[in-house]
């Protein structure tokens, strides 16, 4: 239906459109919508000239201050630096994977008990990969009942951000591409409240220790701050601890709930991802280093987030006039890079709208995909994202049969993309005792 304000707005938003770019013009803002591969990619490597937006990291640094997904100071490079052989693929190899490995047999295990009861798959994944985070970040330091507690709260904190503002409303009247603006919400405020007190108790207790485990709490409590030179205070060790807790469980869990969603609606691709892990395992438990000799599983994870990409815009603001993919961009422009739309553009994939895995098998990271971002603020989880993902699909593959009750609906942007309805199965033993 034509919005029958149309002529109104007209006279303070202009608008120009390619398939892929979309430039957008509100009294003195500009914005633009892009889903084009090479403007993105030039956005990604010029890190001095675009950044991410001061609204959002107005909006967010609410609830995490200057973790490291919003530092852009002298302190993000420290702060990755301290991490980031956690998280390389050594890291991930020797000390994750075994984690996810042992995590993922338990969790078999239970629904094998389970008879014809239904599991829900996206609670399952959600435990599954909030255990695996809990482990990077408190290593064994922390009980499962205080594990639950944060878990639970970072999701109430997370579901907060589901119910549209004010700001969301008024951005879609005017077709500006920000409609999912984080906000203060009471919800969030009681959360936040809640993990404070339990974040408190883990580091006064670590605190006492004479060696810190090597995990990133750890790191956090004998690492300096730049800006006083002494030690990090609890409440910036909080900002890192919530953000790494929500960062690195609720998008690798909706992932893994789409790619089981999508395998159950394309069975041969089970039987692919069977036949080589068969070939793999020669009838026995998937094993931590079993990663690289499963591309079936991990392209069936990938294709899962091409048509599902959990995080699925990125924002960055222009600092400076420049260009990127031959588009220019004045100081002060807000961009948003679509990677839901990039993703599905039949200007860039074939047939868009299929599951079809082996897409991964001629590159890696073809162009035009780009789930974890890019440039210099890549994801710092993608390969524990990307072995979670391949070892969790082999091992259910390769231990029990699934038959799906219920499937999703699609999928529902909130603050990530969100499965849509609920994915329910059944879990029988592939091979006997
Ligand atoms: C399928 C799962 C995941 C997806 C789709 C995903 C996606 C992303 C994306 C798109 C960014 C870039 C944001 C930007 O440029 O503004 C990002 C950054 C980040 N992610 Fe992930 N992520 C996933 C899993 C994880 C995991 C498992 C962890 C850690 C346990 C993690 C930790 C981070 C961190 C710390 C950053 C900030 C990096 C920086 O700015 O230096 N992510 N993620």
């Amino acid at each position: 239906m034509k919005n029958p304000f149309q002529k109104i707005i007209n006279l303070f938003h202009e608008k120009t459109e390619s398939p892929l770019h979309i430039t957008s013009r509100t009294g003195k803002l500009r914005a633009h919508d892009t889903a084009d591969p090479d403007v993105a990619r030039d956005i990604f490597k010029q890190r001095d000239a675009f950044r991410t937006p001061t609204f959002v990291k107005k909006a967010m640094g609410q609830f995490i201050g200057k973790a490291l997904i919003l530092d852009e100071d002298e302190s993000w490079k420290y702060t990755h630096d301290l991490i980031a052989d956690i998280f390389s693929r050594k890291g991930v190899s020797n000390s994750i994977a075994p984690v996810i490995v042992e995590e993922c047999d338990t969790m078999i295990d239970d629904w094998l008990k389970n008879g014809d009861t239904p599991i829900d798959a996206e609670r399952a994944m959600r435990g599954l990969t909030a255990r695996a985070v809990l482990r990077v970040t408190f290593g064994k330091t922390v009980d499962e009942k205080e594990g639950e507690a944060i878990i639970d709260t970072a999701t109430v904190a997370l579901e907060s951000f589901r119910k549209p503002s004010g700001l969301t409303l008024l951005s879609r009247i005017f077709g500006m591409p920000y409609d999912h603006v984080p906000r203060m919400k009471k919800e969030y405020a009681d959360a936040s409240k809640k993990m404070d007190s339990i974040l408190d108790g883990i580091i006064t207790r670590r605190r006492k220790l004479n060696q810190q485990p090597d995990d990133i709490l750890g790191r956090l409590i004998n690492a300096k701050d730049l800006e006083t030179g002494g030690p990090l205070s609890d409440k910036k060790i909080k900002d890192q601890l919530v953000m790494f807790i929500v960062a690195g469980h609720e998008t690798t869990a909706a992932a893994l709930t789409f790619a089981l969603d999508e395998l159950l609606k394309n069975p041969e691709e089970i039987e692919k991802i069977r036949r080589e892990t068969d070939g793999v395992t020669k009838g026995n438990n998937v094993k931590p280093d079993d990663f690289n000799n499963l591309p079936s599983a991990c392209n069936a994870f990938k294709e899962a987030l091409r048509l599902h990409p959990t995080a699925y815009e990125i924002g960055r603001e222009a600092l400076e006039n420049t260009t990127a993919g031959g588009r220019e961009f004045k100081k002060g422009d807000l961009v948003r890079i679509d990677i839901r739309k990039m993703h599905k553009s039949p200007d860039i994939w074939d047939e868009p709208e299929s599951f079809k895995p082996a897409r991964f098998e001629k590159s890696r990271f073809p162009l035009g995909y780009i789930p974890f971002g890019g440039g210099g603020r890549t994801c710092l989880g993608m390969t524990m994202a990307l072995q979670e993902g391949t070892l969790t699909l082999a091992e259910i593959f390769n231990r029990v049969k699934l038959k799906a009750v219920r499937t999703l609906d699609g999928e529902e942007p909130a603050f990530t993309m969100r499965p849509k309805g609920k994915l329910e199965v059944i879990a029988a033993p592939r091979r006997k005792p």
